[in-house]
C-alpha cells in the first residue's frame, strides 16, 4: 500500500459515486447494469474503509433531483438499494458498522424503507465506522429544513435570533454530531458538488477522478488518499500559523 500514513487518515471521507450510466454505455449496455456493478463497488469500497480505519464514510447514494430520473430507473436504484440492505446486513453488523441515512427518507418506497430501517436499528450501537447513506438527500433541502427548525425555535423563544451561528445552525443539519468531510471523492470527472453537503464541506479537501464509479478500485482509494496526504490544510491562517499552532492539520 504504498507510502499510506495510516495515522494521517481523514477521519470523514464523502463520496460522490458517479459514472454508472456511462460505464454501461462505454459497454452498450443498459444504465442497469452499471447500477449494478456500482452497487458491488459500494459494497467493495465499504469493506475496505472499514479495514484501513476510516471513521466515517458517506456515500451520496440517491438526490433529491434524481427522483426526475425516468420511473423505471428510479425503480431500479431503489430496488437495488433494497437488495444491497438486505445482502450486506450481515457484514455490516459483523464488521461493527454504523449504518445511518440521511435525506428525506419518508419519500423511499415502504420496503426499501423498511429494510434500511432495520439495519439502522440493529446496527446503531456499533462503534467501528459509521456508514452514513445520503438518500433522497439534497443539501439545499436540508438547509431550508434547519432554517424551518430554528425559526420556530425562535418563535418558541427557546432563543433570540442573535444566538444563531454556525455552531447552532450545524446542530440542526443531518449530521449534526459529525465531523466535517476531510476529503471529497468525485468519480467520473465531473467538477461540480451537485448538491451535497454545501455547509459541511466548507474546508473539504476535493479530489476528482476521471474514474467511472464501477471500476474506482481499492487501488484508486489509495491513490485518493495518498494525494489527500499531501495536502496542506490551512482553514483560511497563513501557512506559518498552521505551523506553529501545531494545527493538526489531517
Ligand atoms: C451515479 O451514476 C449513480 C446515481 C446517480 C444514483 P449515474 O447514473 O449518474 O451515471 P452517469 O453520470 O449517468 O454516467
Ligand atoms: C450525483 O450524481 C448524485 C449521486 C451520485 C447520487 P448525478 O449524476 O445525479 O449528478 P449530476 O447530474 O451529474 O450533477
Ligand atoms: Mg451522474
Amino acid at each position: 500500500m504504498s507510502d499510506l500514513d495510516l495515522r494521517r487518515l481523514p477521519k470523514h471521507v464523502a463520496i460522490i459515486p458517479d459514472g454508472n450510466g456511462r460505464w454501461a454505455k462505454l459497454r452498450s449496455e443498459e444504465r442497469t447494469l452499471g447500477h449494478v456493478r456500482g452497487t458491488t463497488n459500494v459494497k467493495e469500497i465499504v469493506t475496505f474503509a472499514k479495514e484501513l480505519g476510516i471513521q466515517v464514510l458517506t456515500i451520496y447514494a440517491f438526490s433529491d433531483e434524481n427522483w426526475q430520473r425516468p420511473l423505471q430507473e428510479v425503480g431500479i436504484l431503489m430496488d437495488l438499494l433494497k437488495q444491497y440492505l438486505i445482502e450486506e446486513r450481515e457484514t455490516i453488523l459483523k464488521n461493527k458498522i454504523q449504518l445511518r441515512a440521511m435525506g428525506t427518507i419518508d419519500r423511499l418506497p415502504a420496503p426499501v424503507l423498511e429494510e434500511l430501517k432495520k439495519t439502522i436499528e440493529l446496527s446503531s450501537q456499533n462503534q467501528e465506522m459509521i456508514l452514513n447513506f445520503a438518500v433522497s438527500y439534497g443539501s439545499r433541502s436540508e438547509i431550508i429544513q434547519a432554517i424551518q427548525k430554528i425559526s420556530q425555535d425562535v418563535l418558541k423563544g427557546k432563543f433570540p435570533p442573535e444566538k444563531i451561528d454556525s455552531a447552532l445552525l450545524s446542530q440542526y443539519l443531518y449530521t449534526k454530531d459529525l465531523p466535517d468531510p476531510d476529503l471529497l471523492i468525485r468519480t467520473s470527472g465531473e467538477m461540480r458538488i451537485s448538491n451535497f453537503l454545501l455547509w459541511q464541506m466548507a474546508y473539504t479537501e476535493l479530489y476528482v477522478t476521471p474514474t467511472l464509479w464501477p471500476d474506482f478500485s481499492r487501488e484508486e482509494f489509495v491513490k485518493a488518499l495518498l494525494e489527500y496526504q499531501t495536502r496542506k490544510r490551512r482553514f483560511g491562517l497563513t501557512e506559518e500559523q498552521t505551523l506553529s499552532h501545531g494545527c493538526d492539520t489531517h
